[in-house]
């Protein structure tokens, strides 16, 4: 169910319950941090492997010691500047946290988001709630009540509404090691930004490489639909003359189209816009039973490299 009623929302999660929680990124499925009931249910509800650690949505800088210590200075930079935001830090927990939130690692993921509904909703909480993207486990993320209702709306899941999320990407990780800010997702703050806040960053092996760690999954994001991402359309379009196939790009359409079936989409080069739409279109075209979607590589700058990272692991084919 679908609803803008916040107090019904609180109740619920006072009580141990989980909700779909809008989010600037994508909506989450909430839960209680201090509830391994809710936790678990959480984890249930995605079918997510329990290696997969969960992120925790505070309201106020002060929740953050309830989850926290030892806040390393480039993380109170990072906070001080992208907060509230899409920025997830990954910070030494406190002994609060249960390992079932963390996957057992000593470090849990921390973020205030820049979301009104979802800001008065923690603040009148007095426990931070966990909140994984609300979609079941490696499909695409919700950008909207809708998305979420699609999902869960048969198991009788509580959705507030909260609108079309703004940025359209999950957030971006980072964790510390020493003086070292390191990347562990690409996300809607785009690199540029975290190093003109803290200087250079640094990869970690899974984004460098495309080497898998636990908890981030290679396949991830996919629709039902087979998608191809590919560096150029025109060779791959020769392949799909007459089937009935969806083709995106980013900014110009390229001009060999007679295929009658097809429909075309573009981005007309506007990165922020292809963030904050991508996922809802890809929702769109999943449900229309088409043969293919076919994407086209987005430049690799800005958010165009957090949009390459999630199209390379929602793809059937790159
Ligand atoms: O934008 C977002 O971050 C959204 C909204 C709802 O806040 N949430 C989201 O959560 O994307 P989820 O669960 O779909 O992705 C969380 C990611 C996972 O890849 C998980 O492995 C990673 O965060 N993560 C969580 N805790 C971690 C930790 N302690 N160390 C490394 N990675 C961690
Ligand atoms: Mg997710």
């Amino acid at each position: 169910m679908i609803s803008t009623n916040i107090d019904t929302a609180k109740q619920l999660l006072q009580n141990e319950g989980i909700i779909g929680f809008p989010t600037e990124t994508v909506y989450g499925l909430a839960g209680n941090v201090f509830s391994d009931k809710a936790i678990r249910s959480i984890f249930e509800m995605k079918n997510r492997p329990y290696n997969n650690p969960l992120i925790v949505h505070i309201g106020n800088i002060e929740q953050l010691d309830k989850v926290s210590q030892e806040i390393p200075l480039k993380a109170r930079i990072l906070a001080e500047q992208f907060w509230p935001g899409p920025l997830t830090l990954l910070l030494k927990k406190s002994s609060e946290v249960s390992d079932l939130v963390t996957a057992g690692q000593s470090t849990v993921a921390v973020r205030m988001p820049n979301h009104s509904l979802a800001l008065d909703l923690l603040n009148s909480l007095n426990f931070p709630l966990v909140a994984p993207s609300a979609n079941p486990y490696q499909s695409i993320s919700p950008t909207s009540a809708k998305h979420v209702e699609h999902y869960f709306g048969n198991q009788g899941l509580f959705i507030l509404e909260g609108g079309e999320s703004i940025n359209g990407l999950e957030s971006t990780i980072v964790g510390f090691e020493e003086d070292e800010v390191i990347v562990y997702r690409h996300g809607a703050i785009p690199l540029e930004e975290l190093e003109s806040a803290v200087g250079s960053v640094r990869l970690n092996e899974e984004q460098k490489n495309g080497i898998v760690s636990p908890g981030m999954a290679a396949k991830h994001y996919s629709p039902k639909t087979p998608l191809i991402f590919a560096d150029s359309l025109i060779k791959q379009i020769e392949h799909f003359e007459t089937k009935d196939i969806a083709v995106i790009c980013f900014d110009k359409l390229p001009k060999l189209f007679n295929m009658e079936s097809s429909i075309i989409y573009s981005f007309q080069g506007n990165l922020e816009n292809a963030a904050k739409r991508l996922y809802g279109l890809l929702h769109e075209l999943d449900d229309r039973n088409l043969e293919c979607i076919l994407i086209e590589k987005f430049p690799d700058q800005g958010l165009g490299r957090t949009i390459n990272d999630r199209l390379k692991r929602a793809a059937t084919l790159n």
